[in-house]
């Protein structure tokens, strides 16, 4: 089983930025907890993060016969983009949204998901633990 987990605008500034909303870790040190996780688990993961959305689109598109489960975090891409919400219908692999914070109790434009619909789960203010369990549950959904 391959899991892809895909990461959106700003998240590679993972504790620089506002770390009182997003934590301190880096996003070096949550890529190494993530794999560390896979090993364990026995699953294979490739990780991504792009600041760009038509790059978000293709890995998405990429996944179509090589991943069996994505994780996504689209940073603010969540709250606009139709094209990523497109290219999770059209790959049809079972996707788990992560949001950090909770996006719920933050401003309201923040409550919209556009790939929410593509999604078999949301995980939101879970911090950056919320990637784990996701996996965790893309895991049991393939019986693993
Ligand atoms: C985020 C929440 C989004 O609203 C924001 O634009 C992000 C990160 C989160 O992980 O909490 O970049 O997706």
């Amino acid at each position: 089983m391959k899991i892809l987990v895909i990461n959106g605008p700003n998240l590679n500034m993972l504790g620089i930025r506002e770390p009182d909303i997003y934590g301190a870790e880096t996003y070096r040190a949550l890529c190494a907890r993530i794999e560390a996780f896979a090993r364990e688990r026995g699953v294979e993961v490739e990780l991504y993060q792009s600041n760009h959305e038509g790059d978000l689109v293709d890995k998405l598109q990429a996944a179509y016969g090589d991943a069996d489960g994505i994780v996504i975090n689209p940073g603010a891409y969540t709250h606009t983009s139709v094209a990523l919400l497109d290219a999770l219908k059209a790959v049809s692999i079972p996707a788990v949204e992560v949001h950090i914070s909770d996006v719920s109790a933050r401003e309201d434009f923040r409550r919209v998901s556009y790939i929410r619909a593509a999604c078999i789960a949301t995980i939101s203010g879970h911090g950056t633990k919320g990637y784990l369990e996701a996996m965790e549950l893309l895991l049991k959904e393939a019986g693993k």
